[in-house]
């Protein structure tokens, strides 16, 4: 396998943008990751989108927006894996690198998710739950999820006050970052008084509806270091893919994320580092709850104290282990398709130095954690200062 580098990043402020196209976001983050690359051909474009049909009635999404950017007739597909498949394009056009089938890939990801209702955008959010055995009987996204918050409070003594400790961290991280859909300050106070949308997860434990796009180029080490100059160059050293159950029925254990231990567990194996080694790190907080047992899956902390960690601190900018600097899913907004590579942005940008207001000093090697439907899928990669 080569070593693959990223050698560009490009991101939109995320919102509700409803002046904007999805073809004109997504163009617009992927100019400025070809801007910031300094490239303006590449080998293939790989684009993560959950659901443009639903969302906007468009399929055929690779040829329109390789075409969007004056590049058609390049290679381009679109992949899908839920709110995961920002992270399969990642690891599409890491696998397209590494193995040598392209030399310069743009990876991107794109959902433009409020140019219809709140019902209609529910409705196609829930098709990446089990249609059968889920979807059928009535059962939304933030119903799966606030399964999953009880099972871990009846098992672990996880309280209300610990999940809105997610939500005050990661929007205070979010106030930070200029790119994000919420620049607002709360408290746990106003999370547990925030509406009720399944219980025990109020819409501060939510995640909003986003419009967003993100875009990163990635190439072999060797051209990163030509293009790079003076900035440092990240290389992506382990990337981990797994499935589980779509239904939550099937699992033999509803208080651990598998297939985010299974993918964890495999980028690890694959850069060759633990836990313990990680300065920074993004995880898919859907819900908060979801970032709780994100950061027990990977192996942050054991079983059991992910949420304790969170309000003693520990995963704060200031913390131990900084999680979700850029403010998250929940501050940040989570366009689902666009989210996977969003993340892995955030990580570049912290180890390159560049993460403004919110760098975690000396970050030298990050990961990212991307989640698809209630933990069906998960894609993580490692990525490292050259
Ligand atoms: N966090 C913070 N504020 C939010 C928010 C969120 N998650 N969702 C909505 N708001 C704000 C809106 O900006 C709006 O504020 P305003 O009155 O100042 O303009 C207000 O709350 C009401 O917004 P509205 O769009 O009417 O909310 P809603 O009740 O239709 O939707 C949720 C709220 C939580 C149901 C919706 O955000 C949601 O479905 N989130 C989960 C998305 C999801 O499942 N993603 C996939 C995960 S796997």
């Amino acid at each position: 396998m080569r070593d693959v580098a990223v050698v560009g990043i490009g991101l939109n402020d995320f919102g509700e943008l409803w002046e904007k196209s999805l073809r004109s976001i997504w163009a617009e983050s992927a100019l400025a990751a070809l801007a910031d690359a300094g490239v303006d051909s590449v080998d293939l474009i790989t684009i993560g989108s959950m659901s443009p049909g639903l969302f906007v009635g468009q399929e055929h999404l690779a040829s329109l927006l390789a075409d969007e950017l004056g590049m058609a007739g390049v290679p381009a597909s679109r992949v899908e894996s839920a709110c995961a498949s920002g992270g399969l394009a990642l690891r599409t056009g890491f696998a397209e690198v590494a193995s040598g089938l392209s030399d310069t890939v743009l990876v991107t990801g794109v959902e433009k998710m409020t140019d219809v209702d709140g019902a209609d955008a529910t409705f196609a959010l829930g098709t990446a739950a089990d249609q059968e055995w889920e979807g059928f009987h009535g059962i939304t996204f933030p119903g799966l999820y606030a399964m999953l918050a009880q099972i871990h409070m009846q098992r672990y003594g996880t309280t209300s006050e610990q999940l809105a400790a997610v939500a005050v961290k990661n929007h205070a991280n979010g106030l930070l970052n200029p790119h994000a859909q919420y620049h607002l300050k709360v408290s746990v106070e106003d999370v547990l008084a925030s509406t009720m949308v399944a219980d025990p997860l109020h819409l501060l434990d939510c995640s909003p509806v986003t419009d967003g796009a993100a875009a990163m180029v990635l190439t072999t080490v060797e051209r990163a270091k030509e293009l790079a100059g003076d900035k440092p160059v990240v290389k992506i050293t382990g990337s981990g893919l797994a499935t589980d159950t779509i239904t939550l029925a099937n699992r033999e254990d509803l208080s651990e994320l598998r297939a985010v231990r299974l993918a964890a567990e495999r980028a690890f194996k694959m850069a060759d580092k633990k836990p313990e080694d990680l300065h920074v790190v993004e995880v898919h907080d859907c819900f908060t709850i979801a970032e709780i047992m994100a950061t027990e899956a990977i192996g942050l902390f054991d079983p059991g104290f992910g949420a304790s960690a969170v309000e003693d601190g520990l995963t704060s900018l200031q913390g131990k282990i900084p999680v979700n600097t850029s403010g998250g899913l929940k501050s940040k907004g989570h366009p689902v398709g666009a989210s996977g590579v969003a993340q892995a942005i955030e990580i570049v940008s912290q180890l390159r130095g560049e993460a403004g207001q919110r760098q975690v000093e000396g970050a030298k090697i990050g990961l990212a954690q991307n989640m698809g439907g209630s933990g069906g899928s998960s894609i993580v990669h490692i990525m490292e200062v050259e």
